[in-house]
C-alpha cells in the first residue's frame, strides 16, 4: 500500500511549545496518575492523541470571526449566521445551539425516551448510552457483523444490519421505539463510515414503521469523504452535495461541534419539525440557555459557523483522512495489528492481537496505553474493558466488550508528519517489546463511566 503524506494545506502562524519529559519522569508521572492517562497533566504529554474532541486548531478566519461575535442574550446576529450555515448544510430548518454534543443528547432523550424504550442504531457513543440509561431506556447496537471484526476489510463497517433492524422494529414497534439514531462516522468500532445506500434503507425501514431517524453527526464530513471515495456513483459529487443527501434521509441531527465543527467547544440540535423544536427549545432554556445562544457565547457560534464551512473543503478533508491513513500505513509496516481499514479521526490498535498474552479482564488495552506513554510521551486512550464493560446493576456481573481497542486519535490541524512519525516509532517499539507488557488491577472505580477516574496498580508490582 502506498505511503504518501499529503502535505498540510495550511501554514502555521502561532505555536504552542511541547516538551518531551525523560523516561524516568514518565514512569513516576504515570504511577502517580494511578496508571490512568486522564489523570495526567497535558504539560507532561508530548503528543496528545487522547481525543479529537475540542482539541483542533482554528483557522485565521475562525479567530477573526470570534471578534465579530454578537453577545446579545436574545436574537444574536451570530446565532442567525450559524442557523443559516446549518440550514444550508443539512436542510434542517430549526437550529438549537448547545454547549456540546452530550447536551444535545440530553435534550432529545429527555423529550423522546420513556422508561423501557429501545433506541436502535449502529453503535451508540458512551455519552449517548449514558443519557439513554438515565431515562431507563436501552441502546440497541445493530452494526453489521463485519464491523466487529477488526481484521475484516469492508468499506462501510459503520453500516446498520438491516435484518436485525427490521426484527427490532417488528418486535418493539413504535410503542417501544422513539427513533433510530445513526452515528456518522461510528466512533466505537474505529471511526467507520456508514454508506448512503445503508442510510437510505434505514430511512425506508423507519418510514414503514412510522419512526423518525436522527443522526449523531459529530464526524459527518469525514463520513461524507469516505462515501465519495468508496461508494459507487459519488466520486464526482462534492462533500456538500453528499452531506445534503445524507441529511435528507433524517428528521434531524445531534452534533458535537468539537469534532467536525472545528471548534473547541459547542454543539447543536437541528430539526425539521417545528413542534419538536419548540419542545426542545423549552428544555434547552432550562438546561442550556435562551434558544439563540444555548450554552454558547456569540463568538463561539461565529467560529462554529465558519468551521462548518471549512470542514467540507476538499483540501482539508484530503489531508485529514490522509494523515490518519499515513499513520496507519507506518504502523502496518512495523507489523502492528490495527482495525482495518483505519477510520477518519483515529487509528485503532487491535489489542487482542497486539497483546494476546494479557487476559481481557486485566486490561490489556490499558497496559498498551501506559507503555506508550512511558515509551514516547504519547497519550492514547483505551476503548475496551475499562471503557465499555457493562455491569449488571442487580447482580454486579460483568459483560466484557466484544472489541478491545486502543485509539490514537488525531486532533484536527494540530500535528504534522514528523509528529506522526514519532508516534509510529513509539508504537512500533512498544509492539516489539510486547512480551514485557503488564496487566493491571483496579484500585478505585466509580459506578458509571469508570474509565475517566479509575486508578490502577501494575500486576506484579
Ligand atoms: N457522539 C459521538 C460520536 C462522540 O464521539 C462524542 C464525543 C459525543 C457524541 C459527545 O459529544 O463530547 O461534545 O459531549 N466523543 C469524544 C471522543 C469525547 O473522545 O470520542 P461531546
Amino acid at each position: 500500500m502506498e505511503r504518501r503524506y499529503i502535505a498540510e494545506p495550511f501554514k502555521i502562524k502561532m505555536v504552542e511549545p511541547i516538551r518531551l519529559t525523560s523516561r524516568e519522569e514518565r514512569v513516576r508521572l504515570i504511577r502517580e496518575a494511578g496508571y490512568n492517562i486522564f489523570n495526567l497533566r497535558s504539560e507532561d504529554v508530548y503528543i496528545d492523541l487522547l481525543t479529537d474532541s475540542g482539541t483542533g486548531a482554528m483557522s485565521h478566519n475562525q479567530w477573526a470571526a470570534l471578534l465579530s461575535g454578537d453577545e446579545a442574550y436574545a436574537g444574536s446576529r451570530s446565532y442567525y449566521r450559524l442557523q443559516e450555515v446549518i440550514r444550508t448544510l443539512t436542510g434542517y430548518e430549526y437550529v438549537l445551539p448547545t454547549h456540546q454534543g452530550r447536551a444535545a443528547e440530553h435534550i432529545l432523550m429527555e423529550l423522546l425516551v420513556k422508561p423501557g424504550m429501545f433506541v436502535p442504531g449502529n453503535m451508540h457513543f458512551d455519552t449517548t448510552r449514558g443519557h439513554l440509561q438515565m431515562k431507563e431506556g436501552f441502546p440497541l447496537d445493530l452494526v453489521i457483523a463485519e464491523g466487529l471484526q477488526p481484521q475484516f476489510e469492508h468499506p462501510f463497517k459503520g453500516n446498520i444490519d438491516l435484518e436485525r433492524l427490521e426484527e427490532a422494529l417488528q418486535q418493539y414497534g413504535t410503542a417501544k421505539i422513539p427513533f433510530i439514531l445513526v452515528t456518522v462516522t461510528c466512533n466505537n468500532n474505529g471511526g467507520q463510515p456508514v454508506s448512503l445506500s445503508n442510510i437510505r434503507a434505514v430511512r425506508q425501514a423507519a418510514e414503514r414503521h412510522g419512526l423518525p431517524v436522527f443522526f449523531d453527526a459529530a464526524r459527518f464530513a469525514e463520513n461524507c469523504y469516505f462515501i465519495r471515495q468508496r461508494e459507487p456513483g459519488y466520486a464526482n459529487k462534492n462533500i456538500r452535495e453528499i452531506a445534503r443527501e445524507l441529511f435528507s434521509y433524517g428528521d434531524g441531527c445531534l452534533m458535537s461541534a468539537k469534532k467536525d465543527g472545528l471548534v473547541n467547544i459547542g454543539g447543536f440540535i437541528a430539526l425539521r419539525d417545528r413542534a419538536l423544536y419548540d419542545r426542545a427549545a423549552e428544555q434547552g432554556i432550562i438546561y442550556e440557555g435562551f434558544p439563540t445562544y444555548g450554552g454558547l457565547a456569540g463568538r463561539d457560534m461565529a467560529a462554529l459557523a465558519c468551521g462548518l464551512e471549512e470542514v467540507v473543503e476538499p483540501d482539508y478533508l484530503e489531508h485529514r483522512v490522509g494523515q490518519t491513513a499515513y499513520l496507519a500505513q507506518r504502523l502496518r509496516e512495523g507489523g502492528v495489528p490495527l482495525v482495518e481499514p483505519p477510520g477518519g479521526h483515529a487509528v485503532y490498535l487491535d489489542v487482542k492481537r497486539f497483546a494476546p498474552h494479557i487476559p481481557q479482564p486485566v486490561f490489556p488495552g490499558q497496559a498498551i496505553v501506559v507503555a506508550l506513554y512511558i515509551e514516547g510521551g504519547v497519550r492514547s486512550v483505551e476503548l475496551g474493558t475499562a471503557a465499555f464493560t457493562d455491569k449488571d446493576p442487580a447482580t454486579g456481573a460483568c459483560k466484557l466488550p466484544p472489541l478491545e481497542l486502543v485509539r490514537l486519535t488525531i486532533p484536527r490541524r494540530v500535528y504534522t508528519q514528523s509528529h506522526m512519525d514519532a508516534v509510529a516509532e513509539s508504537v512500533i517499539r512498544v509492539y516489539r517489546d510486547r512480551a514485557a507488557l503488564q496487566g493491571l488491577r483496579v484500585v478505585y472505580e466509580a459506578p458509571v463511566m469508570r474509565h475517566f477516574t479509575m486508578r490502577f496498580e501494575l500486576l506484579g508490582s
